[in-house]
């Protein structure tokens, strides 16, 4: 009996756990750009969302109103030339922290409701002028208000989607006006790469940047979301003279490939390996290195040097500024018989092999195959991958179950 009871307990505890595992898992986050892509009618909004990053926001967070606006009613607010930042508040002004569904909407306690939006929640907001006022207004409609004296801004059309209570898509008929958030901010956009490059620590790389085609091309990714590795002063300054050498394009390729044309957060680059792409990537000539994680260190492999990250100038979207302690030289410039890079190498790096993972099936001698995939695999599998352990976790679960299943029914 008492055996009994401790095996029901054991069961009921068992099945908790597998819920448990269970809900985060199998549930599938909602995904704003693939909602909207539905509709061509809001393809601006849309493609806006994607631009400022808003996209990864809303997916984030549940209990959200999205109100978007047509492509028509879009072209209001594309004729301000607005500065990518202004449009982001704006936009952020059009997602409501809470979930309003058209019967909602309509059915509002007292008639009216002050709604908190993402503008808000940037803290961008002065004063109160994150809120929208939301009332049901006479013969059945829905009215949406920007400031206190009641006036109407925009009405509501109609339910785009609904996935109770996570995420609602409405439609309203224009764009909500915010002075407050058509501002222009201080945002990335105008952020001075090489000075702030100069001012910490890769002042050489900087200054070779300045006034050279490389800058501009780092200057005008920065908008859509730009990661620039920039090699310390002593690793850049030891280069100069292969630098030098280099042909003027050689030189743009060369500076080019320390920048990726998307926005990595440390966190980002520390769990995920991989081949990346980079600024200097023209189809044919790949001018991509591998992100390999070793350990707490972050390391950036091309087939002639292995550099590590050493630290951090800015990482906020949609810029990431990183130091590393050697000169990426691309394959594509640089022979393989060329000596190891001329940096101040540190000692703990110096023994490993700095081939392999990039190249196709690379003429690499077998012996340092061998050498190279222990430290690769773990660092795969140690890596933030929810997939694999939720898997293992469901089966250790489900293995627990039966045996307390096997020995209640025995
Ligand atoms: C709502 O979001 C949560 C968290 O992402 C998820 O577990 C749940 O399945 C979602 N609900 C629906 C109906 O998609
Ligand atoms: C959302 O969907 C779009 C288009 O299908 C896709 O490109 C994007 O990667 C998805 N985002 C997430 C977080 O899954
Ligand atoms: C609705 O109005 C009543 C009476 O004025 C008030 O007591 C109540 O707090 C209001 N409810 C909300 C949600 O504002
Ligand atoms: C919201 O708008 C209604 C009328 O549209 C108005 O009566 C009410 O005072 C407004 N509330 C706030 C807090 O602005
Ligand atoms: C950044 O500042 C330097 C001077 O410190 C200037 O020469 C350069 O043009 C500036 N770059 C941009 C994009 O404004
Ligand atoms: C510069 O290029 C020439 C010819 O390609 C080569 O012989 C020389 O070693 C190079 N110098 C440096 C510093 O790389």
């Amino acid at each position: 009996m008492q055996l009994r009871l401790t095996a029901t307990v054991s069961v009921v505890v068992v099945l908790l756990s597998v819920m448990v595992f269970l809900l985060p898992n199998s549930a599938e986050a909602h995904n704003i750009t693939r909602i909207l892509a539905k509709y061509p009618e809001f393809s601006t909004f849309n493609h806006l969302l994607t631009v400022t990053h808003l996209a990864d926001d809303i997916n984030r967070r549940t209990t959200i109103t999205v109100c978007v606006v047509s492509n028509a009613g879009m072209s209001e607010l594309l004729a301000k030339h607005l500065p990518i930042n202004s449009i982001k508040n704006v936009l952020s002004f059009h997602i409501l922290l809470d979930y309003f569904g058209a019967k909602k909407l309509h059915q509002i306690t007292n008639g009216t409701a002050l709604a908190a939006t993402m503008f808000q929640a940037t803290g961008d907001a002065p004063g109160s002028s994150g809120f929208v006022n939301i009332t049901d207004l006479r013969g059945g409609k829905v009215g949406f208000g920007t400031k206190d004296d009641g006036t109407v801004d925009a009405t509501f059309v109609k339910s785009v989607d609904e996935i109770p209570y996570n995420i609602s898509v409405i439609q309203i008929s224009s764009i909500l006006p915010s002075s407050e958030a058509e501002a222009p901010t201080p945002g990335p956009s105008q952020t001075n790469l090489t000075d702030l490059m100069s001012a910490h620590g890769c002042k050489v790389f900087a200054e070779t940047l300045l006034g050279s085609d490389a800058e501009k091309t780092f200057d005008d990714n920065i908008e859509s979301g730009l990661t620039i590795f920039c090699p310390g002063d002593d690793a850049f300054k030891n280069f100069l003279p292969k630098y030098k050498n280099l042909s003027a394009a050689g030189q743009q390729s060369v500076l080019e490939y320390h920048g990726v044309p998307v926005y990595q957060s440390l966190s980002t680059l520390k769990s995920n390996n991989g081949v990346m792409n980079t600024l200097a990537t023209d189809g044919a000539n790949k001018y991509d290195f591998t992100v390999q994680n070793d350990g707490e260190d972050v390391t950036l492999k091309t087939t002639r040097v292995t550099a590590k990250i050493t630290g951090t100038l800015i990482d906020e979207q949609p810029l990431a500024i990183f130091t590393i302690d050697k000169v990426l030289l691309p394959k594509e410039l640089f022979k393989a018989t060329l000596t190891p890079a001329p940096a101040p190498a540190p000692v703990a790096d110096a023994p490993k092999p700095s081939k392999k993972h990039n190249s196709p099936p690379a003429p690499a001698s077998p012996a340092d195959s061998p050498a190279d995939s222990p430290d690769g695999d773990p660092a795969d599998q140690t890596a933030d991958n929810n997939g694999a352990v939720g898997f293992n976790g469901e089966r250790f679960v489900a293995l627990g179950l039966s045996l307390c299943l096997a020995f209640f029914f025995s």
